[in-house]
């Protein structure tokens, strides 16, 4: 987290929003597509009352979002709370808003060298 350079958004980790969960006096933030979006002032004026978003707040609301009766009014609304975006590193969806297959992670270099080493010996001896 921090404050970023002129022009540029404000990012942040899964982490950062997980505690702000709108518990004990906490904002209550909510990530949709990579966005975070600070929804505590939002809370009651929701017409489906603030609970339903509360009981998302700190996690990825994308799903429970797109899966609830929302117009197109309610993306534009939620656009006035956008505080900022996740980390690249934690993006869930590619630059067309299509969702990012999941990266398989390499290898750790270690093990890769020792199966070379085995390679290599098996064919030197
Ligand atoms: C910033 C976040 C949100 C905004 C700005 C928002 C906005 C709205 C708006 C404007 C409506 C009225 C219908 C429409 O014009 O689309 C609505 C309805 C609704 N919202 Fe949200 N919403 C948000 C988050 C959520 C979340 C996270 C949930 C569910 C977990 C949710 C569940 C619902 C439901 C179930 C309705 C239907 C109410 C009904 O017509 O009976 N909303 N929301």
């Amino acid at each position: 987290m921090g404050t970023p350079a002129a022009g540029e958004v404000s990012r942040y980790t899964m982490a950062d929003v997980k505690g702000r969960n709108g518990r004990n006096g906490a904002p209550a933030w909510i990530v949709y597509k990579d966005s975070v979006y600070d929804v505590t002032k939002y809370l009651s004026e929701h017409p489906a009352g603030g609970d339903v978003i509360l009981e998302e707040a700190g996690t990825d609301a994308t799903k429970a979002f797109d899966e609830s009766a929302h117009t197109p009014d309610a993306k534009q609304i939620m656009a006035k709370f956008k505080i900022g975006e996740l980390v690249e590193e934690e993006k869930r969806y590619d630059a067309n808003g299509k969702k990012k297959k999941r990266v398989v992670k390499a290898e750790p270099e270690g093990n890769r060298r020792s199966c070379m080493s085995i390679i290599t010996c098996g064919l030197a001896g």
